[in-house]
């Protein structure tokens, strides 16, 4: 009999094992479809929990072949084993320390689900956060239970790693030792037929370290940058927080079929090769820039995440939106601060804000769970992130300074809560941040509103906080929102910089006394809180903080908030493009003192998506089509109105010398992107052929790729582009993405299914399956098409992935999260597909739990 549905996780349930772990000796016996694995833990009593206790250890999909305790088969009476793991009875062990000894059999080769042990392209690697290791051996399998780890590899493959130092290696075998005692989820080995690209750090207290990054033979030209963004991270950690690197060896692990990212294992990163491998011919700017910041976040984790753990999975926010606000700031000193300030909020508003106002939405620290790969989300990693912004904006730079320090002094070598977390800031600070604990525990997006109050030489602005009910948490008290606001006069003139308003209440009104004129409010500078700013604004304001803000980031958003009102109302009302907006757009254009990258931004015009979401938020069902329709006749607009300053700025904007991925290359190549593909509505894509014939680099050749196939003249350029880069799989799942993304609304499902049935379209391959299906999905009027094909062929594929990989099946269902927003029948059609997937026998508990949370 199958197990009845899946179980609920409550963090209110947390209790500590039982038992400690003193120490942890591994050996593998690498093969295909029969690795074995020999493992000796020695266990004592926790003194935590008194009394005798059972032994359970998680074990999913062993053979267990031996169980011994002290050297004694376990007695079978005694032991038992289900499909979740291993119990010992409490009277087959001792009453002190004991030894455990397991031996299991496992198939790497036939691990489709890539966590645990599993093959990729012939080598062997581990993916084990969350839940992995309990595939790999019996353990407690939980990120509280830390230990040291020694690893013995067999096998004949020429390279085999695992974490810590190297100890000793022979032909067919080399041993590791890690040191420093970690949970299971930091476990990692490697082998393989793997070439490297050596370099070393110093660090300031003098240890030198040996840095590898190890990929497949023809892969090493193709490191450089990845290295040069592990020496940078390594110097800014050091630098910023005073963190040192503390092993002999780093190494870096580039596989090509991976589940998420990357991973940071202990000395032992394992990496999707998207974010290694890159030169100028293959990797766009944005794969540079993800390259760099996600290699940050990695190494940065030794700190926020290895040397300082999670208690339980409950407190992922404590790693990963510390790890990437650290990252966040490492991005911003190697780049430009205002244009990655923008660049995280597009991103948080498109994914983050997007889940908080769905049926998905939960709070940075859960409750509870069923699966705990569903809670690697935008809110537990970029709410998260953002959480901490506001904290430091709150205590101040000095402030949050003691608060790290005392973090990393006081809980070193611990598994840590958010508790924990919030106590070092009250201890360092002397504030009470009771209420501010809501941000963790509350789930939803808070909605500002502002009015504005002008009298006797007085600004008053009142604020009112209001948080929509979200599944489960129906009504929200206030929370603590740092609302940073700056006065400008009305020449333009800053005579209130920036400064922080701190709102506690439910409405509470801020007074600036002694003004000889009326001001004009720049407010939420810098987006200073992860709120949605309801505010009536007249254009002229707009268009003037679009023009003076002293806030790059605020200066950015005047106009992101001019074009939605714009293109809001030729939704609705049918209103022809604004001719204000289009002017205003043409002065920033030309504005040879502002960066090219912010430029690049500002003539970003809002996404299908995005309007979408802002038609639903004000009560009405958005229409896909009219919004692509409306979207490409203001892009047509802009191009017709400026097309001579778009042009001077794509000639103006091309490479001078050899290419450089650095932040003003990319962002001269970004703004020139942004002037093509505007130009292409009304060049017939005449700029696109001449410069995809021409492009020494990616992100040319893409977008120029891009550009053909809306302007319909690709049938050249797509065999072309497959004919030279067949040979390169990252350059493959672009050649897919693109044209999906890109395809009319009307034939995107088509196009779809002819690529799905390309000969290339190994969907087994996580990148590639999300390179089409993502791209789908990223193609609002395609996907929402109202014929319903979409839809269907979407769910085909779930439930096709669901029983290979369920983790990538559950992650791709969130398409279907935005369902509620759209018409009746829409929504019955998203409803009968997921009705069909949760009908499909033997689904997963991953695919399971979404898509019943998503049908709410
Ligand atoms: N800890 C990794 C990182 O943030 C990601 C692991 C994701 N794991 C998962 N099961 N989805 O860098
Ligand atoms: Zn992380």
């Amino acid at each position: 009999m199958k197990d009845a549905s899946p179980q609920t996780i409550y963090l209110k349930d947390y209790q500590p094992f039982p038992f400690r772990i003193e120490r942890v000796d591994l050996t593998f016996r690498l093969a295909p479809k029969t690795t074995r694995v020999i493992s000796r833990i020695a266990f004592a009593p926790n003194p935590e929990r008194a009394g005798r206790h059972d032994l359970f250890l998680h074990g999913e999909k062993l053979r267990l072949i031996a169980a011994r305790i002290d050297g004694a088969d376990v007695p079978a009476a005694l032991l038992t084993v289900t499909d979740e793991g291993a119990t010992v009875a409490a009277q087959a062990l001792p009453d002190g320390p004991f030894l455990w000894e397991a031996e299991v059999e496992i198939d790497p080769e036939g691990n489709t689900a890539l966590e645990g042990l599993y093959m990729s392209g012939g080598m062997y690697c581990t993916q084990c956060e969350a839940e992995g290791f309990r595939k790999i051996t019996y353990y407690p399998d939980r990120p509280d239970v830390m230990a040291p780890f020694k690893v013995r590899i067999e096998s004949d493959m020429p390279v085999m790693l695992s974490n810590g130092n190297p100890t000793a290696s022979g032909p067919g075998w080399a041993e590791w030792d890690d040191p420093w005692p970690k949970p299971s989820y930091l476990f990692a080995l490697v082998a393989g037929n793997l070439v490297n690209l050596p370099d070393s750090f110093t660090t300031r207290s003098g240890r030198k370290v040996d840095l590898n990054i190890w990929v497949r033979p023809g892969d090493l030209d193709r490191c450089a940058f990845a290295m040069d963004s592990l020496i940078r991270s390594m110097t800014w950690d050091e630098e910023a927080y005073g963190r040192e690197y503390d092993l002999d060896v780093f190494n870096i692990v580039a596989v090509d079929d991976f589940n998420m990212g990357a991973m940071e294992n202990k000395g032992l990163n394992i990496f999707n090769s998207k974010l290694v491998l890159a030169s100028p011919e293959t990797a766009t700017d944005l794969d540079f820039e993800r390259i760099e910041g996600v290699i940050a976040h990695e190494y940065f984790h030794n700190w926020t995440g290895n040397r300082i753990t999670c208690r339980d999975w409950f407190q992922l926010c404590l790693k990963e939106g510390l790890t990437v606000f650290r990252d966040q700031q490492f991005t911003s000193a190697m780049r430009s601060e205002p244009v990655k300030r923008i660049e995280d909020v597009l991103s948080l508003r498109a994914r983050q804000f997007r889940e908080d106002m769905g049926p998905l939405a939960h709070p940075p620290r859960p409750s509870s769970f069923v699966e705990i790969n569903n809670f690697y989300t935008a809110t537990v990693y970029e709410k998260g992130a953002e959480v901490i912004g506001m904290l430091k904006r709150l205590v101040g730079d000095d402030g949050y300074a003691r608060a790290l320090d005392l973090y990393f002094d006081r809980h070193d070598g611990d598994a840590a809560t958010i508790e924990d977390w919030l106590k070092v800031f009250e201890d360092a600070t002397g504030r009470d941040l009771s209420q501010f604990k809501r941000w963790y525990t509350d789930a939803g997006t808070p909605r500002l509103s502002v009015s504005e109050d002008w009298r006797d030489g007085t600004l008053t602005l009142t604020f009112t906080q209001m948080t929509p009910p979200t599944p489960g948490q129906d009504t929200k008290l206030p929370r603590v929102i740092p609302i940073a606001v700056g006065l400008l006069n009305p020449n333009g003139d800053e005579i209130l910089p920036t400064t922080i308003l701190e709102m506690t209440e439910a409405t509470q009104s801020f007074r600036f006394a002694d003004l000889a004129s009326r001001p004009v409010a720049s407010i939420l500078r810098g987006f200073s809180a992860p709120v949605v700013l309801e505010r009536e604004v007249p254009a002229s304001e707009r268009a003037f903080l679009l023009a003076h803000d002293t806030d790059p980031f605020n200066r950015w958003e005047a106009g992101r908030a001019l074009a939605k009102d714009v293109l809001v109302r030729m939704v609705t009302d049918d209103d022809a493009p604004s001719a204000d907006y289009i002017s205003a757009l043409g002065r920033l254009l030309t504005d040879d003192s502002l960066d090219p990258a912010f430029r690049a931004l500002c003539l970003r015009l809002p996404s299908e998506d995005d309007l979408a979401q802002t038609l639903a938020e004000a009560g009405r069902s958005p229409d896909p089509d009219r919004i692509h329709t409306a979207r490409e006749t203001l892009a047509r607009t802009v191009a017709e109105r400026l097309v001579r300053p778009l042009a001077l700025t794509y000639d103006a904007m091309a490479d001078r010398g050899p290419f450089s991925p650095d932040a003003t290359a990319a962002g001269r190549r970004s703004l020139r992107v942004a002037a093509l593909g505007l130009l292409n509505r009304i060049d017939g894509g005449a700029r696109a052929q001449t410069l995809f014939d021409a492009a020494g680099n990616m992100t040319e050749s893409a977008a120029a790729l891009a550009c053909l196939i809306e302007a319909g003249r690709a049938e050249a350029a797509l065999p072309a582009f497959h004919e030279r880069w067949k040979g390169n799989r990252l350059v493959i799942d672009k050649w897919f993405m693109i044209q999906v993304v890109h395809a009319a609304p009307h034939q995107a499902a088509e196009v779809a299914e002819r690529l799905a049935a390309h000969p290339d379209f190994d969907w087994r391959n996580p990148n590639r399956a999300r390179s089409l299906l993502g791209g789908i999905a990223a193609n609002h009027a395609g996907f929402h098409h109202a014929s319903g094909a979409a839809y269907r062929f979407y769910a085909d594929w779930l439930l096709r992935l669901d029983p290979v990989n369920p983790q990538i099946a559950a992650r791709l269902s969130t398409a279907f999260e935005t369902w509620a927003r759209y018409d009746a029948d829409r929504r019955a059609m998203v409803a009968a597909e997921l009705q069909r997937i949760r009908s499909a026998p033997g689904l997963s508990r991953d695919l399971s739990e979404m898509t019943g949370r998503i049908l709410g």
